[in-house]
């Protein structure tokens, strides 16, 4: 194991460190007709046959929308004390703009001051992929209204919640929205149009600044407002020119993309160059990147893999998505002819390989790119078959070591000088996986699709344990 996510016992985190869980509505929520909520996206991707596995849609999901309070009381029970949730856009405001559902808002009002009266720290990210259908018909993240009106919806929610939320996310995975929704097309809207992909990269990065200013002028200034990336640790196969060009090719796609408007104020060169002959960028208008680059209270790392890459010749070629589901179409407009290959390694259920030093390399590049920002995990975990035994019981004993090794990673950058607040579990229970329907499992906590029951496996135990003492506990103490 590389000297960097050796675990040093014991491992220890400081006393502040927030322990949570997180979870998305559209996966999670079900109730998609109640309360003057409108379909999303998902709703319409979902009901599309051949879009997800089995045709599973979030229709019912694991209806947390009329549990909710018992699941904050198993995040209680459990020890967890911070939670990192969305709100469904179409719930609050269902055409997409104008007049707030009040409705709609007391339920997040409600889960907020459950959460609060348990000592669970609410984290609200405000766009987790389901965009109001109305706002794709009417152009969708290609259409530069969109990111207005993603401000409007951020202030509404803004002024419902701010003064007992203090931990704000603009956008969870901006990348997965553009290029897996308009360029591969394996999430909603299913589009598949590389100049389409960009365009909605780049309203992405308005809405997230828009979206800050407008958070910030109704809330109290104490509340923090940061975005969730899911920046990918890009690796050469080899040393060689052509595979280091790959790298950088796809760093660009994949990272440049948004870390160089929010972070520094600008495209990548590299990337405007690689991307000519795709589209002229002719959509970003002066003062866009100004707006874009607001300073950040936080930021949110999402990490599960890192991606190998090459240059074309190099056989054999991997799936050409990241990982969330298979398409003839790319989603890297302008390098259709990098390699994708399979990183050496023990895999999860997604066929992910487990490899913790990533996650230590991306939160000291964010250290040095965002210098002075406290970083939050704001998603990491793995899928794994689970299956309850004779008894009910849930035991994974591979999710507690994928926690246990990439929670030492973590541990590993703080002494290293980062400085990480906090982490979230992907996810608090099983849920809704995307394009994979219910078949990919990553929750702590057990549900079982017939009856809804929860069921605690063996890693949320672990886990709380972690949580309750501040000290991971020993995998051989199980
Ligand atoms: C992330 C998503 C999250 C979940 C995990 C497995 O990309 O943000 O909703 O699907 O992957």
């Amino acid at each position: 194991m590389p000297e960097s996510v050796q675990p040093v016992t014991p491992v220890t985190f400081p006393p502040a460190f927030l322990w949570g869980a997180a979870t998305s509505a559209y996966q999670i929520e079900g109730a998609v007709r109640e309360d003057g909520r409108t379909p999303s996206i998902w709703d319409t991707f979902s009901h599309t046959p051949g879009k997800t596995a089995g045709g599973d849609n979030g229709d019912i999901a694991v209806d947390h929308y009329h549990r909710f309070r018992d699941d904050v009381a198993l995040m209680a029970d459990l020890g967890l004390n911070a939670y990192r949730f969305s709100i469904s856009w179409s719930r609050v405001q269902p055409t997409g703009r104008g007049p707030a559902v009040q409705r709609g808002l007391d339920f997040y009002r409600s889960l907020v001051d459950e959460l609060l009266e348990k000592g669970v720290k609410p984290a609200v990210t405000l766009y987790h992929w389901d965009l109001p259908q109305e706002l794709e018909d009417a152009g969708g993240w290609p259409a530069r209204d969109t990111a207005y009106r993603f401000a409007e919806y951020a202030q509404i929610v803004g002024e419902a919640l701010g003064d007992r939320v203090e931990q704000w996310i603009t956008l969870n995975e901006p990348w997965c929205s553009a290029f897996l929704g308009y360029g591969s097309g394996v999430h909603a809207p299913g589009r598949t149009d590389g100049a389409a992909a960009l365009r909605a990269a780049h309203h992405l990065n308005l809405a997230h600044g828009l979206g800050t200013t407008a958070l910030r002028s109704v809330m109290p200034a104490r509340n923090s407002v940061a975005v969730s990336l899911n920046s990918s640790v890009v690796r050469p196969l080899s040393q060689d020119p052509a595979d280091l060009a790959a790298a950088r090719r796809i760093d660009d796609l994949a990272n440049g993309v948004f870390h160089g408007p929010m972070l520094h104020g600008a495209y990548p060169e590299s990337l405007l160059s690689a991307t000519a002959d795709v589209t002229d960028w002719s959509f970003v208008q002066d003062g866009d990147l100004r707006t874009a680059h607001q300073p950040l209270d936080a930021l949110g790392i999402n990490y599960y893999t890192p991606t190998l890459v090459s240059a074309p010749d190099r056989a054999p070629q991997g799936p050409r998505s990241d990982g969330h589901g298979a398409s003839d179409h790319s989603p890297w407009p302008g390098s259709e002819d990098v390699a994708f290959h399979q990183t050496p390694g023990e895999r999860t259920e997604m066929g992910w390989t487990i490899d913790p030093t990533g996650l230590h390399e991306l939160i000291m590049r964010f250290s040095r790119e965002a210098p002075g920002v406290p970083l939050y995990i704001t998603e990491n975990g793995a899928a794994y078959d689970d299956k309850p035994d004779g008894d009910g019981r849930v035991h994974d004993p591979e999710r507690i070591a994928y926690l246990h090794s990439h929670l030492s990673a973590v541990r590993r950058a703080i002494t290293d000088g980062a400085d990480v607040r906090g982490y979230y579990l992907w996810s608090l229970m099983d849920n809704f996986e995307w394009a994979y329907g219910y078949g990919k499992r990553f929750g702590a906590v057990y549900v079982d699709y017939a009856t809804l029951a929860r069921t605690p496996k063996s890693s949320a135990h672990w886990y709380g344990r972690a949580a309750r003492s501040g000290v991971l506990p020993e995998l051989d103490t199980l």
